[in-house]
């Protein structure tokens, strides 16, 4: 919780986002925050730009937004890169989508092995080119066995039909008797999903104004803390970051109990 003072502070004017950011970790940190990356389009439009400039200049928040979750802590950060549904898209954005992640690879993986990151991906590679695939397994291999900060990227992923496949696989395991119907439980359910070894998200994050989860985690984000902002995500950055997670800290999480002190 904010104290007196720091609030008093912050309608002061005098505490800086810096000073604020330092602050954060005096108080829990979400362990893992999930972010649905949304406003690029609408960024290059405001600025007279193709909507792919919007996209490129979001590739660079992901670095910054990746550093800061790292700086302070965060055990898993979780981005929304690509939808099933984004394949929709004009032909040219989806090609220019799909390179991105080669690109920010090809770019930034010596500092994220520098820094200790593990790059994990979860989505459905089938349908992804060849050249995305390869940059993205290269990366996964290279950063295995760093214990930092997880940094998973949702490509070509769908929260629906993760939980069709995973359901499918249930049905498979109990058919061969792998697995008894009676030890189906929300558990055992969440290790056949993508994020099987990942703890669900604390708080999930949406640029742009746009208040739906957009096919996104539908599982994981039973018990997560929403923050929604207006900023586009290539504005997004310490300022932003440190709001989300000051908001965070100020709720009360009760995972449908009571506070202790209602108890
Ligand atoms: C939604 O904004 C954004 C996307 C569909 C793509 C998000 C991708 C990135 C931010 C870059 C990913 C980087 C790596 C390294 C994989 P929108 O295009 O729908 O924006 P709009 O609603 O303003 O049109």
């Amino acid at each position: 919780m904010l104290n007196k003072l720091k609030q008093w502070k912050r309608q002061q004017g005098s505490d800086s986002f810096e000073e604020r950011f330092q602050e954060l970790v005096k108080h829990p940190i979400p362990g893992h925050i999930a972010i649905i990356m949304d406003g690029n389009g609408r960024w290059a439009k405001k600025r007279a730009l193709p909507r792919v400039a919007g996209h490129h200049e979001g590739m660079k928040c992901v670095r910054r937004i990746t550093k800061l979750a790292n700086e302070l802590g965060v055990e898993t950060l979780t981005l929304y890169a690509f939808s099933t549904e984004n394949w929709k898209r004009p032909k040219m954005e989806v090609e220019f989508l799909m390179k991105l992640p080669e690109e920010f690879l090809g770019t930034f993986l010596p500092e994220l092995i520098e820094e200790n990151v593990q790059v994990r991906m979860m989505g459905s590679t089938g349908a992804l080119p060849s050249n995305t695939t390869k940059a993205v397994t290269k990366a996964m291999e290279e950063t295995r066995h760093n214990d930092g900060l997880i940094l998973n990227f949702a490509l070509n992923y769908g929260s629906r039909s993760e939980i069709i496949d995973s359901m499918k696989h249930v049905l498979k395991d109990v058919q061969n008797g792998i697995l008894d119907e009676n030890q189906i439980n929300e558990e055992v359910f969440s290790s056949y999903l993508m994020t099987k070894d990942l703890k669900d998200p604390d708080l999930l994050i949406r640029t742009s104004g746009e208040i739906r989860l957009s096919n996104f985690m539908l599982w994981q984000l039973a018990y997560t803390e929403f923050f929604f902002t207006d900023v586009l995500w290539p504005d997004f950055g310490k300022e932003q970051l440190t709001e989300a997670i000051e908001a965070y800290q100020g709720r009360s999480r009760r995972f449908g109990g009571l506070q202790s002190e209602e108890s």
